[in-house]
């Protein structure tokens, strides 16, 4: 029998792209979300790429009942990867009570059906968020955790101590938190990638709504920063490549002998891009010209920040396959799939 392993927010953009990977590498993925920010569709296209249904629970994971319907029904979970959160950061200072309740409680609820259920291993979805605007590029794990900007981005530093201070305990976890950069591309199949609800707040996304005639032009937020060519930089990571990332990190900490073990790991491809940069990309991919101004900054935007992915590298021994250009491409190709299903209804 294949392990299993519980994904939650398995219906979201990073949780749908892990559960394929999951299933290339021999897991059997259990998903449960609540739909708060993805839709069945992506239930569909799953079992296109699978060739089957995957196992799928609609359930909140702060329903502690709910949840463990789930555990007593999936007896012999080999580990948890937890995604499930919401993540708008502007939302977040507009409601920050909603995202403290469902990304403080989800973790609260899982890691005490895992006790209860003997379930150790857990791959948790944190962000370099938490390094806020590092002091030295590119920044290691060892860099300093800045104070967050926005409740969101507390929920995930909270979430990281959370999960140390349950292993200081002695309790019976073994945890990974994987601090992701920005995760863009999708699926090569264009059968899964990403789904903003309205108006994106993310670059990629805006990028091919653009070019796809949904929206008017893209601004480009700021061209005085201290950056080569005056726009932010960020570490753009395939989510295919960060997909995989997670059943590496499984399985580090399904191979590691202490009983209590915790762990943060550093997800990117190590480059950074500036936003024109990825403007050009994008146009050389998809052979579209895009319509672009630059404008004012963005309040809270970091300069520029990338990854040093040596740790990835070492104890996950994972390296990226994927170059911004096959994101690019791997999004655009995702954006005219549902850009044609939504003209014809
Ligand atoms: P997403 O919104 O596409 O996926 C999250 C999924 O979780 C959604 O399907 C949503 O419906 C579900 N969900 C939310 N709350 C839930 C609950 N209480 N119960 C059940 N399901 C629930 O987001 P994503 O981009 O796939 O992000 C996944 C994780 O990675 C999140 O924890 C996010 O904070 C983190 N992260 C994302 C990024 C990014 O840029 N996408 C960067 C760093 C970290
Ligand atoms: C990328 C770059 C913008 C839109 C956010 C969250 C962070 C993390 C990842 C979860 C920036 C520029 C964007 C546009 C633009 N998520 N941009 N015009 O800001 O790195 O981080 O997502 O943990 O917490 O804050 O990603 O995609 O919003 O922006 O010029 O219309 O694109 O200024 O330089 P960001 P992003």
């Amino acid at each position: 029998m294949k392990p299993k392993i519980l994904v939650t927010g398995g219906a979201g953009y990073i949780g749908s792209h892990t559960a394929v990977a999951l299933a290339a590498a021999g897991y059997e993925p259990i998903l449960v979300d609540n739909f708060a920010n993805s839709s069945e569709k992506v239930l569909q296209g799953l079992a296109q790429i699978l060739q089957y249904k995957p196992a799928f629970y609609e359930a909140d994971c702060t329903d502690r009942s709910a949840m463990e319907a789930i555990f007593q029904k999936e007896s012999n979970l080999k580990g948890v990867i937890h995604f499930a959160a919401y993540k708008a950061v502007g939302e977040s200072v507009a409601e920050p009570l909603k995202y403290y309740h469902n990304n403080l409680d989800s973790l609260l609820v899982l890691l005490d059906l895992m006790q209860q259920y003997g379930v150790a291993e857990l791959v948790f979805s944190s962000s370099c968020t938490v390094y806020g605007q590092p002091d030295a590029l590119p920044v290691t794990e060892q860099s300093p955790i800045k104070p967050a900007n926005s409740p969101y981005g507390r929920t995930k530093q909270i979430c990281e101590d959370i999960l140390q201070d349950a292993v200081s305990s002695g309790r019976k976890l073994k945890a990974v938190a994987l601090r992701y950069f920005n995760p863009v591309g999708a699926h090569p199949s264009a059968l899964i990638g990403e789904l903003p609800n309205g108006v994106p707040n993310n670059l990629i996304p805006f990028v091919t709504q653009t070019a796809a005639g949904l929206r008017q032009k893209l601004t480009v937020f700021g061209e005085d920063y201290n950056t080569p060519d005056g726009t932010c930089v960020r570490d753009y990571i395939h989510v295919m490549d960060l997909a995989d990332a997670h059943i590496r990190a499984f399985e580090y900490l399904r191979d590691t002998a202490e009983n209590s073990f915790y762990d943060v790991v550093n997800v990117g491809t190590g480059q950074g891009n500036t936003v024109l940069e990825v403007i050009r990309t994008f146009e050389a991919v998809s052979g579209q010209s895009l319509n672009y101004q630059i404008g004012p900054r963005r309040p809270g935007d970091v300069e520029k920040v990338w990854a040093d992915v040596g740790k990835a590298n070492k104890v996950l021994g994972w390296q990226t396959q994927h170059s911004l250009e096959d994101a690019l491409r791997d999004s655009w190709r995702w954006q005219q799939k549902i850009t044609a299903e939504q003209k014809n209804g």
